[in-house]
């Protein structure tokens, strides 16, 4: 049976529907990941369950430790990937609680260790990154969302940004020249890491808030916690759809 894998994201520390069997602590060469692993059954299905922040959602996006939260998942048994994450809409359309399923990545982040490909190598290893997200994943995503009758975008780039903080209205700019479509702080290198282990990795990403400069007004936290509650619920149903599909 594949083993499938949820990382949570900020909103989803939890999956309430997930009846949790037993948690396991993974110690990784490359340090520890954001907490123990969560396994339990899902609609009737094994999985497991790794918030990226933490279980008390404390870990920026920039001090993630990917490398060891992928390798876990991966010493654990995970084979499919399902990324849940939060972003800002830059696109007209992309507006709060709009649940999208993006197809292509550019990175912005800096200074994050991103490979697993840099010491004691054998050889110099460059992995294929041309499609960043798995085919099948994505299509299956995207027919456990029509199941869950949750609409949902099929496809979108991805900009990946350094954060903390949220980005200044000219960055955002420069993003839609780019071609970004939304943007967030962790689909980089959690992506890149998942080929390199050779993951099936897709996102699912909920829209919080307009990006930097395309709403009104200020952008809080409270307000992006507000509309990622009402997200996360149209996310968790189109979870309860994907684990009969997988
Ligand atoms: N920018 C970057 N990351 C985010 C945003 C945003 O506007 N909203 C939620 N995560």
């Amino acid at each position: 049976m594949t083993a499938l894998a949820i990382i949570g994201g900020t909103g989803l520390t939890q999956l309430d529907m997930l009846a949790i069997s037993n948690r396991e602590i993974v110690h990784t060469p490359y340090g520890e990941p954001s907490g123990p692993l969560t396994h339990g059954i899902l609609n009737g299905r094994k999985i497991m369950f790794l918030p990226r922040h933490g279980y008390g959602h404390t870990i920026p996006p920039h001090k993630v430790n990917y490398r060891a939260n992928m390798w876990a998942l991966k010493e654990a048994g995970a084979v499919c990937i399902f990324a849940v994450a939060a972003v800002g809409g830059i696109r007209e359309d992309m507006d709060a609680g709009r649940i999208v399923v993006p197809d292509q990545i550019i990175d912005y982040t800096w200074s994050r260790v991103n490979t697993y490909f840099e010491e004691g190598l054998q050889q110099v290893t460059h992995v294929d990154f041309t499609y960043p997200y798995s085919k099948t994943l994505r299509e299956t995503l995207i027919k456990a969302a029509y199941a869950a009758k949750v609409n949902i975008v099929d496809g979108g780039t991805y900009g990946a940004t350094q954060g903390p903080r949220l980005e200044t209205a000219a960055e955002i700019d420069r993003l839609e020249r780019d071609g970004c479509d939304i943007v967030g702080m962790t689909g980089m290198p959690e992506a890149a890491l998942a080929r390199e282990l050779q993951l099936n990795y897709a996102t699912c990403a909920v829209v919080a808030n307009r990006a930097a400069g395309r709403g009104e007004g200020e952008i809080t936290m409270k307000d992006i916690e507000v509309q990622l509650g009402e997200g996360m619920s149209k996310v968790a149903a189109v979870l309860e759809q994907l684990v009969k599909l997988i």
